[in-house]
């Protein structure tokens, strides 16, 4: 029986979007007839009911175009802000699935995502997930559609700004994405030959960064290059943030839930200052002067890499085969060279960070990198 698709993409747009609905979709319609189409702007595209049709000429030339042609969001179903209200629209998606007869509902994202799309899963709804996102953070997947395009980005900016931190004898800090891994800032600091990466996962010393940077100094290199995590901390701010964590769990009066969070929300704050600071910090320490790159959503921008492109193809032709199948509720993920099921219960909730003895963490050591540690 011929069978109706609907893809959204939700969360931060990354590289290779456009390649994965391109697969999808042909895969859906040249082998299997099945008829696709498109909600946009992520959930809310699903709330309102705004939809595009996903046939051929709609999907041609689509291949190496960065973004998303659905557009996207950060809404969740559950969680919907209508007017000055927030309210729970997951019924009005239920509604709007049925209304269209789909038989699943295909959803292109990142940690967000896949909550939102496992509650829709919960209330009866088929669905499978591609795995998306620049952080390469999700679990049970060996990479996320849109890593290889913004190392790349990440890696040919830190290479750029060699020459000029070399030509000023400065201490250039860049900041990477990554939201709270350090996937991205560990990958493209090694490729791009930083001196010194600083990652969640590795709370940091400030002395011993400075210490690195004056031993460079001292062997001849007037110049540093500090890769750093947006979510990196010093030992400090993590011990901090760890203490107001524990607080907030503790917490049992309104009074006390309302500090709690509120503790939280400024250490966050000034958590989201941290490449500014460091590096103010090490110019005081080390005498050298130094400036700020924060490469920001420059690394989501542009075409995807071929490996990304690879991969979205991959991905996107195996989830047509899932549908085909009726395999339902599970995420498309790259274990080996293979595209396999795995159960959205097992992705969920789970963040994968860089574990500490990941081949990674000894290869910068042991080309000299500090990590601050
Ligand atoms: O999840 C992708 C990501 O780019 C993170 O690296 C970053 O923390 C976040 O999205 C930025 O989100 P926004 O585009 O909503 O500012």
């Amino acid at each position: 029986m011929e069978k109706f698709i609907g893809i959204l993409t939700a969360g931060g747009d990354s590289p290779g979007l456009n390649a994965a609905i391109r697969a999808i979709g042909k895969t859906a319609i040249a082998s299997f007839g099945m008829q696709v189409i498109g909600f946009r702007d992520g959930f809310r595209g699903l709330v309102e009911n705004r939809t595009v049709r996903l046939d051929q000429t709609a999907l041609s030339g689509i291949l190496t175009i960065g973004g998303t042609l659905l557009g996207t969001s950060r809404d969740k179903p559950h969680r919907f802000p209508m007017g000055d209200q927030i309210l729970d629209m997951t019924d009005t998606i239920v509604d709007t699935y049925h209304k269209h007869h789909l038989d699943v509902l295909v959803c292109l994202g990142g940690g967000g995502t896949h909550k939102n799309a496992f509650r829709l899963l919960q209330k009866g709804l088929n669905i499978i997930t591609l795995p998306k996102t620049i952080d390469n953070d999700l679990a049970m997947t060996d990479t996320t559609l849109g890593f290889d395009t913004a190392l790349s980005i990440a890696t040919e900016a830190i290479d750029r700004l060699h020459s000029t931190a070399h030509s000023h004898h400065r201490i250039i800090v860049v900041g990477v994405m990554g939201h709270n891994a350090g996937w991205l800032a560990l990958g493209a600091g090694i490729a791009g030959g930083a001196n010194v990466i600083l990652i969640p996962e590795i709370p940091y010393n400030v002395h011993i960064v400075a210490d690195a940077i004056r031993q460079r100094r001292s062997s001849g290199k007037n110049f540093s290059i500090v890769a750093i995590a947006e979510g990196a901390m010093s030992k400090e701010e993590a011990q901090a943030l760890l203490a107001a964590t524990a607080t907030r769990e503790k917490a049992k009066t309104k009074d006390e839930k309302k500090k709690a969070k509120a503790k939280l929300i400024q250490l966050k704050t000034q958590q989201a200052d941290n490449t500014l600071h460091l590096s103010k910090q090490l110019e005081n320490m080390t005498g050298l002067e130094s400036r700020v790159t924060i490469l920001g959503h420059l690394q989501r921008g542009g075409t995807p890499s071929a490996t990304d492109r690879l991969l979205a193809t991959q991905l996107g032709t195996a989830c047509t085969s899932l549908i085909h199948d009726e395999n339902y509720g599970v995420m498309t993920a790259l274990r080996g060279k293979r595209v396999e099921p795995v159960r959205l219960e097992e992705v969920v909730g789970k963040r994968k960070t860089v574990p500490l003895d990941h081949p990674w963490i000894e290869t910068a050591q042991n080309v000299g990198i500090s990590l601050g540690n």
